[in-house]
């Protein structure tokens, strides 16, 4: 397969083809994730709750993403990394760029960071220096306890119309990406026609641009209440390898996610 760029999935968005993304967080699974033709591989701060056993995403440093991100380069065959910036990286311009610094020498090709319209700036500043970004709306789980729990964005008009207003100023100061987590099926499809740039869903409705789920919840190794847009694939398959693949199938297929995953 050819290295899939930002081109790439600029490409996807305008002929209307989906694309698979997944966390990864270690060379073996990287290297099964690639093989399965999947897109993008993320190492998501994800890895506090699912590595680390937090409650929460809050606890993981820069260098725990810094470490998971080489564990991974190595290993990602042609699929595009992405890391996250983790909390608070977001707390000034200055530390956005040194920390997405940090990700890009550590392996990454594209950060993802969580936040609203006023990181404008901040995105801004990275895209000028070469650094594609994508932007996290929604339900950002950094700021869970400002929220009050992991729950669904958007449902009411007013918040609704605010992600899509940040979407679109994030989009002008430089986002190549927009990923938007939990938000109304409709809401996703809405900012999906809307924007130019490339839309990543999870647990918001099949009409994005792409899916993404973590690794550890395709793989049915979900504990505690599993949230309503995970599917386990391991269910339909008995290899690891296999889940893969039919999640990236059903996602170029458009059969994942299917109404019952979405809100
Ligand atoms: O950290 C993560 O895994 C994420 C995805 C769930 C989007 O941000
Ligand atoms: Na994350």
């Amino acid at each position: 397969m050819k290295s899939v760029t930002l081109s790439t999935l600029q490409a996807y968005k305008h002929a209307g083809e989906t694309f698979s993304c997944l966390t990864a967080y270690d060379a073996s699974f990287a290297r099964t994730i690639a093989e399965a033709g999947i897109e993008v591989m993320l190492v998501g701060d994800s890895l506090g709750m699912v590595l680390q056993g937090h409650t929460s995403t809050l606890p993981v440093t820069l260098d725990d993403i810094c470490y998971h991100t080489r564990c991974v380069a190595g290993a990602k065959g042609a699929s595009l990394l992405m890391a996250d910036l983790p909390f608070m990286s977001n707390a000034t311009t200055e530390r956005m760029l040194n920390d997405a610094a940090e990700l890009m020498r550590a392996g990454a090709e594209m950060v993802k960071v969580e936040g609203e319209a006023w990181m404008a700036d901040g995105i801004r500043e990275m895209t000028r220096r070469g650094v594609p970004v994508c932007a996290h709306l929604g339900l950002t789980p950094q700021t869970v306890y400002q929220l009050g729990g992991y729950k669904v964005q958007g449902r009411d008009a007013e918040r609704a119309e605010q992600i899509l207003a940040d979407a679109r100023t994030l989009v002008d100061a430089g986002a190549s990406v927009i990923l938007l987590e939990c938000v109304p099926a409709s809401l996703g499809k809405i900012i999906t026609e809307a924007l130019d740039v490339p839309v990543i869903g999870i647990g918001a409705g099949p009409d994005t641009d792409g899916q993404i789920l973590v690794m550890h919840d395709v793989l049915g190794v979900t504990h505690g209440r599993t949230p309503r847009f995970v599917k386990n694939f391991m269910a339909e398959t008995d290899d690891i390898a296999g889940a893969f693949r039919r999640y990236h199938e059903d996602v170029k297929a458009r059969r994942f996610p299917a109404e019952e995953h979405s809100f």
